[in-house]
């Protein structure tokens, strides 16, 4: 069994013919959007630094007919770093004592909201740990407030697990998209990394309602995981497929010395480019993130990641006295900057890399194309 991606590692693999077949499978999914198991095994086992770049260019193509090279950007804030979940690899799991814990207040978050919003920001991303006291009343009367301040918005929800009438409140108070990685879609991994009042099971089920009751979903998975191989990279991909999200967030895998998995391997940049343009391939309309985590894993990391088929930034407008409190990982980046930096930064970034920043509210395109979504 492989570990991941071994072309760093062996040059052996790197024969002609290989990589030719490697570039021919790339196009098979890219024209058929689907792909064996096996052969997406194959991709994994052999890509190398020639069809990676053709994998790059691919993906790059894939996302122009519904996207062009439009970046949309959904303004970030950590409500709250309390959470009662033992995920191993988190930071700010319930394992962590030396978590400096906080909650914003109403006030807190709201103003946030103002801020993006002047500078254009029409996503508002409300994200934390799961947070007992962020209860279906409180979060139903937050929703409600920032829509009557911000009609030509949408809300995004990233508050973990809950059960499907909690969902169905957030969603009519407002609510219109939902962020819930699935984390890993093999069963063993997903069991090796959580606590055991943890279930998988579950997890997938909160996916499905989501689904079920209307929302915009984003699943998605790390990259790098302690005991992770290519076949479980391959389970992801084959499971993002038949659920069909929205949005996908992916990131590397960035090792945490405060959990349980201390001591291990980070995720890499290249590994996780991969898989952002194998998600692109395979589903050409998903809103895909160049996410922070490979921003701190290589300075032009979210770049690349726009270059591999992403098209989603999400820069963080919560106050700046808290963002580095809310440490999933370590070095995390933009922990000392404020919004108006940040969104500084990002333009430029974007701007260098030959897409633009998109001002819209950037629904999923099969969305935009319902008229009749208009919440
Ligand atoms: N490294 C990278 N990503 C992490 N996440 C949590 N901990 C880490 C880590 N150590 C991711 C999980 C979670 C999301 C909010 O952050 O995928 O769903
Ligand atoms: Fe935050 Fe660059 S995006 S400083």
């Amino acid at each position: 069994m492989n570990t991941i991606l071994p072309y760093i590692k062996n040059k052996a693999l790197t024969s002609e013919k290989v990589q030719n077949r490697v570039k021919e499978l790339i196009l098979e999914l890219r024209v058929n959007k689907v792909l064996s198991a096996h052969h997406l095994l194959y991709i994994l086992d052999h890509i190398d630094e020639t069809s990676l770049e053709y994998l790059f260019k691919q993906a790059s193509e894939a996302k122009q007919p519904f996207y062009g090279n439009n970046v949309y950007l959904r303004a970030l804030i950590e409500i709250s770093n309390y959470c009662n979940k033992g995920c191993f690899y988190c930071g700010i799991s319930r394992h962590n004592n030396r978590v400096n814990r906080y909650r914003l207040t109403v006030e807190d978050i709201l103003t946030s909201c103002d801020k993006a919003y002047e500078l254009g920001y029409r996503t508002f991303v409300l994200q934390a740990g799961e947070d007992p006291r962020l209860t279906k009343e409180t979060v139903v009367k937050l929703i409600q407030k920032i829509k009557q301040r911000h009609k030509d918005t949408r809300i995004t929800l990233s508050l973990g697990e809950q059960d499907k009438a909690t969902y169905q409140a957030w969603f009519d108070a407002g609510a219109d998209r939902y962020l819930l990685r699935h984390e890993t879609a093999s069963k063993t991994l997903y069991k090796a990394i959580h606590s055991n009042d943890m279930s998988y099971e579950n997890r997938r089920q909160c996916l499905y309602n989501l689904k079920a009751i209307g929302y915009q979903v984003g699943a998605g998975f790390m990259v790098g995981l302690p005991g992770q191989t290519n076949e479980h990279l391959v389970e992801d991909l084959i499971y993002l497929k038949q659920l069909n999200p929205h949005m996908v967030g992916i990131g590397p895998y960035l090792c945490h010395e405060d959990t349980k998995l201390k001591g291990n391997a980070s995720g890499t940049l290249n590994e996780t480019l991969v898989m952002l343009a194998l998600v692109r391939l395979s589903l050409p309309k998903v809103l895909l993130p160049s996410t922070t985590a490979l921003g701190t894993v290589d300075e032009t990391g979210r770049e690349q990641g726009l270059l591999a088929g992403a098209n989603v930034f999400m820069p963080n407008v919560g106050p700046t006295e808290y963002k580095k409190d809310y440490e999933i990982y370590q070095n995390k980046i933009c922990v000392t900057d404020t919004t108006e930096t940040c969104y500084i930064c990002v333009r430029g970034r974007i701007s260098q890399y030959q897409h633009q920043v998109n001002f819209g509210v950037g629904d999923h395109v099969d969305i935009e194309r319902m008229t009749s979504y208009d919440r």
